[in-house]
């Protein structure tokens, strides 16, 4: 059933080998003045930067550049950007990078103009941004979050153990997203992996709520498809174009928030993986990664039928002889044969959680009430130690 709902996402995509050449028509409708921001320094080895800049000079923009943003950007990089963006009254902040730098640009975008700590009131304490919103606009470098075309902003506050994504409104989501699959090619593989995983898991997040038979589900189980096929070529040939592109696409569609439209979400895994990141500071697909199973398999039998569905739509579980539960458990089955192929983490040990520091992931864990079960703080804590 679909209920009221208004879906509005104003993010103009390029997509494919020539993207890039839209770039000088979406900056010709800005003012003078752009905030760079990228990472480490892929950029400058892959040729993309010097192509970036190239079209910034074309267009008689005077830039200002916060490099080094971090995977799982901190709140101290974000007030060292806010300042930047606040001092010079830039006219749009460009993102090139992944998620982290996208989700950088839009922090930045919201905290330049509002008054007060940003961490605390925009992240913490949740609250909308009060002053003037920067038009953010990304030509993305990895696949994975959908940052590109969401209005999502995760931060990572080390000195107080939290990691918090905060969903904006429409006007914080890019205004333009420059997305060549070729780019994702020089993304180091561990990385490509933790993407794909991470953009799997933002489906089943929407997916595994609610019982009633809406449209978006369908969606859903089409992307998982295309991802699953896609991603098993890109893992034995990185370079494939196909696949690569089709993992874009999907990664995209994934969290531009149109296959939760009309239902309930989930969200929970999220939870988890973020404090698992708070904690260790892992990259975030395969804190995911390493939580999924322990989750779903202690949340089925509150869920079966979708589960069986799941088992059925996406993995083509040879249902004869088997009751709904164990449709369902196959499905879980071929899932994680799946993740054994695409070689993302299973252990969360691996990514330095410890049973020493489980208890201050059970702290950053915020528990929510969208998914078929509603967890309690027991089985948060029973969830990171079978996740180890
Ligand atoms: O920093 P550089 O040097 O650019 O290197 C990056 C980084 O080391 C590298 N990389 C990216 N593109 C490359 C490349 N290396 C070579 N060639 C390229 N073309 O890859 C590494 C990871 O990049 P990062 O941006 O950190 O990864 P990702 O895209 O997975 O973003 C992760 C962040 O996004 C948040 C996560 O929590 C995490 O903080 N998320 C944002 C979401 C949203 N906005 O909706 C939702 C997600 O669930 C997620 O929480
Ligand atoms: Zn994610």
């Amino acid at each position: 059933m679909l209920g009221d709902f208004t879906y509005h996402n104003p993010c103009r995509v390029h997509f494919g080998p020539n993207a890039l050449d839209e770039l000088p028509s979406e900056l010709a409708e800005y003012g003078p003045k752009v905030l760079l921001t990228y990472g480490g320094g892929s950029i400058k080895r892959n040729g993309v930067y010097d192509k970036v800049i190239t079209a910034l000079e074309a267009a008689g923009k005077t830039v200002f550049e916060v490099p080094g943003v971090m995977s799982n950007p901190t709140a101290d990089k974000l007030r060292e950007g806010a300042k930047v963006a606040r001092e010079n009254d830039v006219d749009l902040i460009l993102a090139v990078g992944g998620g982290s730098t996208i989700d950088y640009a839009k922090g930045v975008s919201v905290s330049a103009w509002t008054e007060g700590d940003p961490w605390e009131h925009l992240y913490l304490h949740m609250e909308e941004p009060t002053g003037k919103v920067i038009p953010v606009g990304d030509v993305l470098t990895m696949s994975g979050t959908g940052s590109e075309m969401n209005a999502g902003s995760v931060i990572t506050n080390h000195e107080e153990g939290l990691k918090i994504g905060h969903v904006f409104g429409p006007n914080v989501i890019p205004r333009f997203a420059i997305v060549n699959p070729e780019v994702t090619f020089t993304v180091p593989d561990y990385q490509m992996r933790a993407g794909i995983y991470d953009a799997f898991n933002h489906i089943c997040e929407q997916y595994f709520s609610g019982t009633d038979d809406n449209t978006s589900d369908y969606i859903a189980e089409g992307l998982m498809r295309s991802l699953v096929h896609a991603s098993r070529i890109a893992v034995k040939d990185p370079t494939d174009y196909e696949a690569r592109s089709n993992i874009s696409w999907v990664c995209t569609w994934a969290l531009n928030t149109l296959i939760a439209c009309g239902k309930s979400t989930d969200w929970e895994v999220h939870m988890l993986g973020q404090a698992i990141g708070a904690v260790t500071d892992a990259t975030h697909g395969m804190t995911l990664s390493a939580v999924s199973l322990p989750y779903y398999r202690l949340v089925m039998p509150y869920g079966v039928e979708k589960f069986a569905r799941f088992a059925r739509a996406v993995w083509n579980v040879d249902d004869s002889g088997k009751s709904e539960r164990e449709v369902a458990e196959a499905g879980l089955e071929a899932m994680s044969e799946w993740m054994d192929q695409i070689g993302v983490v299973k252990s969360a040990r691996e990514l330095g959680l410890t049973e020493e520091n489980i208890p201050d992931a059970v702290k950053a864990t915020f528990i929510l009430d969208g998914g078929y079960h509603k967890l309690t703080t027991e089985e948060v804590e029973q969830i990171f130690h079978e996740s180890l």
